[in-house]
């Protein structure tokens, strides 16, 4: 190994104990390939499986934690006991090439398709359409609701742990439920679930603390319990670095043992909300001190693009697209042969980099989203 990346191969220790045997997570990415009934397919497993010897940890897919969450078509399911045996079956996979499991669950909210939830109707914190997407208003989700969604997490954290994993990653970014909530644009309640930026925070602080209570009662080893956020909305109003600074010292009050930054280039300035020239990632992880380990992201793609995120001082490091399209990153740079990384996609190569159909048409029939794919 090149001498200078030695560094991403040192172990790492969560505050809960448990140990990675490097600084390299697999990003979740959603792979649009499970069954219709919520279970996990042959085809998804040994994609997962193929990319998950070189990374200390992986975090899967999205999964939803009631129906009418399910987002994407092709998204598995983990809001029910009978999903547990599909969930163990991807939880072994990826362990029995080395790396920590850990399943991200999700609630799709206002984003979520009319036809993949129940009886086509769309929730969310508030009435409010989302601008992104133009399909329908969602209905504001009653009290007892949203009591019945934070008990959901925490059952989906159990299901996690009796199908093995060894983590959850609460998804909080990326505009969905947990970050509908905490948004100006889509909360605009004035009960004890909104009105105020603390009150915005209430539903995302009952979740972490639903999924920690449930882990403290199930898990008989040291759980992982992380959270994913994205920085900043586009939309006016909405998020911004400001809020976002405010949420992270609530979350950095509940032991969570990973915050997650979503992004999609870890150097992205803040849009607004501080007068900050440096990049997203800095404020955020000066913020967060030694409080919690943070975990960077975002077109990361060769060796070096990755070290030199490492030594703004972030921990551990995610990568998704690159282990998409090159499922041996971690091990070739491992190895000494970080300049045969492939970082653009070969269209050819559908086979030898194991991914599955409904992936496969989503990232080439999606210009600009790969490198590689005009
Ligand atoms: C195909 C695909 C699916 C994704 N699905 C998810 C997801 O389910 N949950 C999530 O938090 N982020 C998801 N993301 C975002 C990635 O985790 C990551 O933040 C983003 O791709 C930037 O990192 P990269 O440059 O290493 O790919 C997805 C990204 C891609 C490319």
């Amino acid at each position: 190994m090149n001498q200078k990346y030695k560094p991403l191969f040192d172990s790492f220790s969560f505050p809960n104990g448990v140990s990675l045997k490097n600084r390299l997570v697999m990003a979740p990415m959603t792979n649009f390939s499970s069954n219709e009934d919520g279970t996990v397919t042959d085809a998804e497993v040994e994609y997962y499986a193929r990319r998950s010897k070189g990374v200390s940890m992986v975090v899967t897919a999205c999964t939803y934690v009631t129906r009418n969450g399910k987002g994407f078509k092709g998204e598995f399911g983990a809001d029910t006991d009978e999903m547990i045996p599909s969930l163990r079956q991807l939880a072994s996979a990826i362990k029995e090439e080395g790396a920590k499991a850990v399943l991200q669950i999700f609630h799709g909210g206002r984003e979520c398709p009319p036809d993949l939830v129940p009886e086509g109707e769309i929730v969310s914190a508030s009435d409010v359409q989302s601008e992104r997407n133009s399909a329908k208003a969602p209905r504001a989700l009653t009290g007892e609701e949203i009591e019945e969604i934070i008990t959901a997490f925490g059952e989906t954290t159990r299901r996690a742990i009796q199908a093995g994993f060894d983590g959850v990653e609460i998804h909080g970014a990326n505009g969905y439920l947990i970050q509908q909530f905490f948004s100006p644009h889509s909360n605009r309640r004035n009960d004890k679930w909104g009105g105020s930026l603390e009150k915005r925070m209430a539903f995302p602080l009952a979740v972490v603390e639903e999924v920690k209570r449930v882990t403290a009662e199930h898990a008989k080893e040291p759980f992982i319990v992380g959270y994913r956020f994205s920085p900043e909305e586009p939309e006016t109003p909405g998020i911004t670095m400001a809020d976002t600074l405010e949420l992270i010292d609530a979350l950095a009050g509940k032991n969570l043992d990973y915050l997650h930054v979503s992004l999609n280039d870890f150097w992205s300035k803040p849009r607004r909300g501080v007068e900050d020239n440096r990049s997203r990632m800095e404020i955020i992880h000066e913020r967060v001190g030694s409080k919690v380990p943070v975990i960077g992201v975002g077109s990361l793609y060769s060796a070096d693009d990755v070290i030199k995120a490492f030594e703004t001082g972030v921990p551990l490091l995610a990568l998704g697209r690159e282990l998409i399209i090159d499922p041996d990153w971690v091990e070739k740079v491992e190895t000494g042969r970080e300049d045969d990384i492939e970082t653009t996609l070969d269209l050819g190569a559908q086979s030898r980099l194991v991914v599955p159909d409904p992936l496969w048409q989503a990232i080439v029939n999606t210009p600009g989203w790969f490198p590689g794919v005009h």
